[in-house]
């Protein structure tokens, strides 16, 4: 592994959640490591007053506490070491004149450092800075690489929609270049996503069967188990399409139906996604309801214990019909996939936390045990188990023991956690890491999110215009509204469950 040039990385928004229980953990792992340049710093800035030593007590509070254990045996003392490099700087991010002082407190650093000019800038930020933190970096010339690397990190949200995705792209292109921009979307960051390619393009067995011949549908769920917790004021203007769908879950699908790279490079890999999410069929606004279904959690028993509904979240308008679930069927017309439907599902407050692709393959043409084994209408199925338990799952028909030729279904299974040295990075500490060395494979460029917006937006208009369109009303603790069955083509088929549903009451009712 590469250790990268010595830099400064600057936390826009230090005083934050995500910089406190994601960021400074992953980067005290890459430490831990030694996957950080000797030169090096993180700088935080935010409008809370702190001094270093206080900033230093509170991210170590957060690595203790978040920081990865299965792959080193960390010390107080390497914890100690560590934060000594931690600085931080309060100022208002969004007042043009206090950036001079800022850059000053940078440039000092960077002296004293000798980390040669080179920064990250992470926006930890809600998204109404994106842009001026950026303009006004530019004007201070910190956007200028001319003397060392200057690299941006934007978090999602994108946008809102594809006009505002589109608007914060030109934007964010007025000062910095596109390959200076890193838009972070920490499923690439997940290293069994990452394992879809390896998984795809490294074996003669699946690659040939990867296509519309032989495979009947491509199924891929991100289910949670928990609620909106005190998010309910962001997920409010959010909802689950904008909040996975449009992201992390076509992503998925963008990685599954991509054709093989010419070669591993960034733009390899994100040109092949790029024409993916381009040949995503439309959904026209009259059919969005036949091709999508959305859905709110309410109130349930899960395992004898009473929980909340949406609405009754803080922060959560008591009337909203913004959806918590969303489950949809589309295509990709290419050579490739024609015609195959691939099924993609969300939620919060589900049975099980669980993120999958599941490949499923036609039956044999020529069904000889069809009548006696029970085989009839079960696939082989090829189970990419991105969280938890990481690993692969190949489903296949084995003849029963025993008198005459009945099948069983059984299962091949591999799981990471079988493997010697089982470590598998966060995403954040993958991302952070490739960052550091200038890699934006696996970063998300700008018009692979526009033409994901681009996709949605029909559903965005079908739901804003259309009360009609019901927001199904779902236990918590059950898989989400029983229609959403009905997307599936094949009518001997449903979705996989991973588990059964925890609530008392599986029915659903309509808001
Ligand atoms: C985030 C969403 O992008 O992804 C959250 O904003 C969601 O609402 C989270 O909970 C899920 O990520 P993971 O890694 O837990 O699957």
């Amino acid at each position: 592994m590469k250790i990268p040039s010595n830099h400064i990385l600057v936390i826009f928004g230090a005083s934050g959640d995500l910089t406190n229980r994601k960021l400074v953990p992953a980067v005290f792992d890459l430490f831990e490591q030694n996957l950080v340049p000797d030169n090096f710093a993180i700088l935080g800035l935010g409008r809370t007053q702190m001094s270093d030593a206080d900033f230093r007590i509170k991210m170590k509070e957060g690595i203790q506490e978040f920081a990865s254990k299965h792959n080193h045996d960390s010390t107080a003392d390497d914890i100690d070491a560590f934060v000594q490099k931690l600085y931080y700087y309060a100022f208002n991010t969004k007042e043009e004149s206090e950036y001079a002082g800022f850059k000053q407190r940078l440039l000092s650093l960077d002296a004293k450092l000798n980390t040669g000019n080179n920064f990250i800038f992470y926006l930890a930020t809600p998204p109404s800075m994106y842009t001026v933190i950026p303009c006004n970096l530019a004007k201070e010339g910190l956007a200028d690489e001319e003397n060392g690397f200057k690299r941006l990190i934007v978090e999602k949200p994108f946008g809102y929609d594809l006009e505002t995705a589109k608007s914060l792209n030109k934007d964010l292109l007025k000062n910095f270049q596109e390959d200076q921009i890193y838009r972070i979307d920490h499923y690439l960051g997940k290293e069994t996503v990452q394992n879809l390619l390896v998984t795809r393009f490294s074996n003669g067995i699946f690659e040939p069967l990867w296509n519309r011949n032989y495979v009947s549908h491509v199924e891929i769920t991100s289910s949670e188990s928990i609620g909106v917790g005190n998010r309910g004021g962001y997920y409010e203007g959010s909802g689950a399409l904008r909040d996975m769908v449009q992201n992390h879950l076509l992503l998925l699908a963008g990685l599954v139906g991509m054709e093989p790279p010419a070669v591993i490079t960034s733009n390899g890999i994100r040109n092949e996604i790029a024409k993916v999410m381009q040949s995503l069929r439309p959904i026209k606004e009259e059919e969005v309801e036949n091709y999508v279904i959305r859905g709110q959690y309410v109130d349930s028993t899960i395992k004898g214990v009473a929980t909340k509904g949406y609405r009754e979240e803080q922060g959560v308008n008591p009337e909203s019909r913004t959806e918590t679930y969303v489950a949809m069927k589309f295509f990709i017309d290419n050579m490739r996939w024609a015609d195959v439907p691939f099924y993609i599902r969300t939620g919060k407050m589900l049975p099980t936390r669980v993120t999958e692709v599941v490949i499923h393959f036609k039956p044999s043409p020529h069904r000889l045990f069809a009548d006696k084994s029970g085989m009839q209408h079960n696939h082989n199925q090829l189970v990419i188990r991105i969280q938890p338990d990481e690993g692969l799952l190949m489903k296949f028909g084995m003849k029963t023991p025993g008198a005459g030729f009945n099948s069983q279904t059984v299962n091949m299974d591999f799981h990471y956690s079988d493997l010697a040295d089982a470590y598998l990075p966060s995403a954040y500490e993958r991302l952070l890491h490739d960052c550091m060395l200038g890699d934006s494979t696996l970063y998300s460029r700008g018009d692979v999110v526009e033409a994901a917006w681009e996709f949605v937006k029909p559903i965005q208009e079908a739901w804003k215009k259309n009360n009609n369109i019901p927001v199904h009303g779902y236990p918590a603790g059950t898989w989400g509204p029983d229609v959403a069955d009905d997307l599936i083509e094949d009518k001997r088929q449903t979705w996989r469950y991973p588990c059964k549903n925890l609530a008392n009451d599986g029915n659903y009712c309509e808001l």
